[in-house]
Formats: C-alpha cells, structure tokens, sequence
C-alpha cells in the first residue's frame, strides 16, 4: 500500500499587524474583551493591492523549499481559499503560473474547513498515483470580508498562508481523513452576495451567529475528532500534537479537554494571527515544524470548521 506523506511546510503573514488596541480606537471594544473571550491579540492585515495569491505564493515557495524540491517537481495544486482574487481563473492557476508548477490546478472552498478538505483531495491523488508531488495551500484575505464597524465579527479574523507539500511514501504519513458538511446550517455563519451585471448584489460581508457557531463548533470538533481516533484504533492519549482551527481558545481547549490532551500538546497561533480562514491550520503547523515542536515519527491530529457548515479532521504520522 502506498501512502501521501508531508514534505515539507510553509507559511507567510502579511507586514501588517493590526492590535486589539487600535480596534479600541475605532469600535467600541477593548483588547481587555478580545482577548478573554478568544485569545487573540492581534491579527495581520494584507496591504492594498496584496492579493491571495500574493500570500500564497510565498508559503508555497518556502513550503516546496523545505521539501527539498523545485516548483517544476509539482504536479498538482489543490489551493482551499474563501477569497479568490478573481471569479476565475482559480487562485491555484494564478498560484501555478507564479509559480512556474505543472499538471493540474484548482480551488476548494470549505471555508475554515478548506484545508481540510484540499488535503484530503490531495491525499487521494498522491496515494493514488495520479500525482508525484502536490503542493495543498490555504490562504486568505478574510479582512476584505469584513464590515469593519461590526464589533461582533471584525476583531476575530485576519490573513495569511500556509501551504504543505505532499508526496508519495510507502510508509504511512496521512493516515485517514474526514470530511462532513451541513447545509441546512448555512445561516449561522455566511458572506451573502453574488454577482450581476459586473455588480456584487447585497452587501456581501461576514455575517455570523457567534454562540450558534460556537456551540455547532464545539460539538463538530469532538464528534470528528473521535471519529478519527476510533477509525485508527488510538485514544487521545496515542496523539502528540494537536493542530486545531484558530478561531478561538476557548473552543480548542475544550476539544483538548475532550480529548484528554493537556493544553502543551496543543499548538496555539491565535494571539497573533487570529482567525485565517483556510490558512489557520497550514500556519499553525508550519509554526510547530519550524520551531521543532512537531517531530518525524509523531502523530498529529488536525481539525477545522467553518462556514458551510463544514468540518473536517485529518490524522498525520509526521
Ligand atoms: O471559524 C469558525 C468561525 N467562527 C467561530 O468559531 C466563532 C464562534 N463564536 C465565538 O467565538 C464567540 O461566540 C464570540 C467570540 C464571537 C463571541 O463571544 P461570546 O462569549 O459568545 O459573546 P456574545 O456574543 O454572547 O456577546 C457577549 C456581549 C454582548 O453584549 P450584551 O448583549 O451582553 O450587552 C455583545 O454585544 O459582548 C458584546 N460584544 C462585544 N463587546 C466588546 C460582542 N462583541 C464584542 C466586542 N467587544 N468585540
């Protein structure tokens, strides 16, 4: 049996970082507020004319660079963004073409979940065969989706990226995947709007149902993350790092809680980073790779949920 295996990670925050205290300057809030409820301190905000693929290119660059490859060494790209920087082509052609990559290129878009789910298609095409080396990235430029006067969502996103490289491996490396969706719980967390006439329709920013996602978020992460242990034979304690979603502290040590995971065997990225969408997870791995947190021969638990609803968990024996 084959397997997909990670080869290398990558990740990039725009320059710009934007603290809870110059939100208090602007919105009735304090840093004091953001802070007990999430977690987050700060987030990074793309300057103007930064693009996801802008963001994205350089996590992919550093991610294929500790990989050991050239960019002409990948055959796929699975790009999981919820801001293109077209309609089309996908952020993953726009991402190929800097990149100078081959084969094929596409978009996923599971929101927070996405990649989630671009890993797992990844994951399928590399074990398969049908591809030697893919290059999976989340990125985002969240803040474009935010009304900025709504105290209730703007403090808790920012934007970033981060990418993985896959390939192939007779040892096991991605173990098992697991995606799922809710569609009839599209109303707690969305961004309405389409296109007509040249003219977005509606006023296309986030608009969320903060404890319903919460609760929902709460209950999605146990459930799937059990999901994993038991379809792999392991109990929390089997697990030496867990990746979550950095969308607030509170939920992720309840999962840990739920785990049995003490909170050193959580990587936390949020205080700075804040919600990055698609590009939390990537980000947050790569931090604990490079800063040798997570090692060769350890297994890593992922999880995510988002808009969709959408969640999704992933078991990597780094
Ligand atoms: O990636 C997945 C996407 N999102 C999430 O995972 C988010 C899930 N939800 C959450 O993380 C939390 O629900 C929030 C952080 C969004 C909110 O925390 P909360 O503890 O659920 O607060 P709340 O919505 O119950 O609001 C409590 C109070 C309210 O005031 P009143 O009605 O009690 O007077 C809010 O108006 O806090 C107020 N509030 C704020 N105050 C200061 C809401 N936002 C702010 C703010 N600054 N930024």
């Amino acid at each position: 049996m084959m397997w997909s295996r990670v080869l290398g990670t990558g990740s990039y925050l725009p320059v710009r970082q934007v603290h809870n205290t110059e939100l208090e300057s602007r919105i009735e809030t304090s840093d004091a507020w953001i802070f007990a409820r999430t977690g987050i301190r700060s987030r990074h905000v793309a300057a103007d004319g930064e693009g996801t693929v802008d963001l994205a290119a350089v996590a992919a660059a550093r991610a294929i660079e500790a990989a050991g490859l050239q960019p002409q060494d990948i055959d796929l790209i699975v790009c999981a963004t919820t801001t293109p920087d077209m309609v089309f082509p996908s952020t993953g052609c726009l991402l190929q073409a800097r990149l100078g990559t081959r084969g094929a290129a596409f978009d996923v878009q599971a929101v927070c979940t996405g990649f989630l789910y671009a890993l797992a298609v990844a994951d399928k095409f590399v074990a398969s065969g049908q591809a030697r080396h893919a290059l999976v990235v989340g990125a985002e430029v969240f803040s474009r989706l935010l009304d900025w006067s709504d105290r209730r969502t703007c403090v808790l996103f920012g934007d970033g990226a981060g990418a993985v490289v896959l390939g192939r491996s007779e040892h096991p490396g991605i173990r098992s995947t697991h995606l799922h969706s809710d569609g009839s719980q599209a109303h707690i967390l969305q961004v309405p709007g389409h296109l007509t006439d040249g003219k977005m329709q509606s006023h296309a920013v986030v608009h969320m149902d903060g404890q319903a996602v919460f609760r929902f978020a709460v209950r999605a992460l146990e459930s799937v993350c059990h999901e994993v242990l038991k379809a792999n034979g392991l109990t929390g304690a089997d697990i030496d790092w867990l990746v979550p979603h950095q969308a607030n502290e509170r939920i992720i040590l309840a999962t840990a809680d739920k785990l049995g995971l003490p909170r050193e065997r959580v990587v936390i990225a949020l205080s700075h980073q804040g919600n990055t969408s698609a590009a939390s997870v990537p980000l947050a791995l790569d931090v604990a790779v490079r800063d040798g947190r997570i090692q060769r021969g350890q297994r890593v638990l992922l999880e995510a949920v988002g808009g969709g609803m959408t969640w999704g968990a992933a078991l990597i024996e780094w």
